[in-house]
């Protein structure tokens, strides 16, 4: 059932205008020295290692773009963590495609970098293809090439974890091909939960001088067709960046997403006055009113029958962030404690 707007004080301002946007007619109220020493980091869900270490990184005195790429490297390195870089799951021929954007408040600039193989640490060309090129995003062969001109050495990113789950998936995909079906032993029973799994980390930092910075990176959707490119890599969608307003960034289906500029539309409400958490659940509504123009993405209910969540923060250090759907959670360190914290959402899961 639709549970619309799940924290109560967004009732009270969500239904018409916000309050903070009559007040400030539309206007951008936010000022710079307002957010000092209000230093914030906020991930996506799985991203509790990567605000401890941004937050550490802002309290040195680090650029916040630095920072949340150091952050979420963590993340990228680990084979455990099967949705991005390092043992993330490959595409439908069993590779390993990655993508990843970065964007840095101060200076407007952006860097991407999409369908990248053999590089565990797409977050990292990305920086590069913002502070070494005059381009925004590279893809394929050519983000290969230019990692490695910049010294990246190409790795195997497909783990053994991660193949086993692939080939799981392939077996299991027909019974008219000349795979057998996987004999159940084979694969251990937690591996099972991954089979349609896709996975992205974003992390938004804001520093003492109120300094905004976001990166987003991925291994994309689990057999995706090789080649496709999701939201992450995409600015406006993984993420966007306006260092007068705010932040905002993405995690789940990134068609979607792109087709609906979520994050640039996140940071838009902000600039209209809606706190991060209901600039988020706004574009999310968006995003689910125009789903319904496509009815193979709705359930019986005639909701999405997709995952997609946002994650924000605003020039004064405010933070929040949504979920389409109920019981997510996304990691914040709020200069004092690092914890995982629930996400607002549009619909309650039955
Ligand atoms: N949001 C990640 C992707 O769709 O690839």
């Amino acid at each position: 059932m639709k549970d619309k707007y799940s924290r109560r004080d967004f009732f009270k301002t969500g239904m018409g205008i916000s309050l903070a946007a009559m007040l400030t007619g539309g206007k951008n109220l936010i000022r710079g020295e307002e957010t000092a020493g209000r230093m914030r980091v906020v991930a996506s869900g799985n991203g509790i290692r990567a605000t401890e270490k941004a937050m550490e990184l802002l309290r040195e005195g680090k650029d916040p773009l630095d920072a949340v790429i150091a952050g979420v490297n963590i993340i990228e390195n680990d084979p455990n963590d099967i949705s991005v870089g390092y043992g993330g799951l490959p595409n439908e021929e069993g590779v390993v495609e990655l993508d990843a954007s970065v964007m840095h408040g101060p200076t407007h600039n952006g860097g991407a970098v999409a369908s990248l193989r053999n590089i565990k640490n797409p977050s990292k060309v990305a920086k590069l293809v913002l502070e070494r090129t005059d381009h925004a995003l590279l893809v394929g062969k050519g983000a290969l090439r230019f990692a490695k001109a910049h010294g990246f050495k190409e790795e195997k990113l497909l783990t053994d974890r991660s193949r086993k789950i692939w080939l799981r998936r392939k077996e299991m995909l027909s019974d008219r091909d000349f795979w057998y079906p996987p004999k159940s032993e084979e694969l251990e029973p937690e591996l099972q939960s991954y089979i349609s799994t896709h996975g992205t980390i974003n992390c938004i930092a804001i520093n003492a001088k109120g300094d905004l910075a976001a990166v987003t990176t991925t291994s994309g959707f689990f057999y995706k067709i090789p080649g496709r490119v999701g939201d992450s890599p995409i600015i406006g969608a993984g993420l966007y960046v306006d260092n007068d307003v705010g932040a905002a960034g993405s995690t789940g289906r990134g068609e979607a997403n792109i087709l609906n500029c979520g994050s640039y539309q996140a940071v838009d409400f902000m600039r209209r006055g809606f706190s991060p958490e209901e600039a988020c659940l706004r574009a999310l509504e968006r995003i689910a009113q125009k789903s319904k123009l496509l009815p193979r993405l709705l359930n019986k209910d005639g909701l999405p029958r997709f995952g997609l969540s946002f994650y924000a923060i605003n020039k004064k250090g405010e933070y929040g962030g949504a979920s389409l759907w109920s019981g997510r959670k996304f990691a914040v360190h709020d200069g004092k404690e690092n914890k995982k914290k629930p996400l607002a959402y549009l619909y309650k899961r039955k």
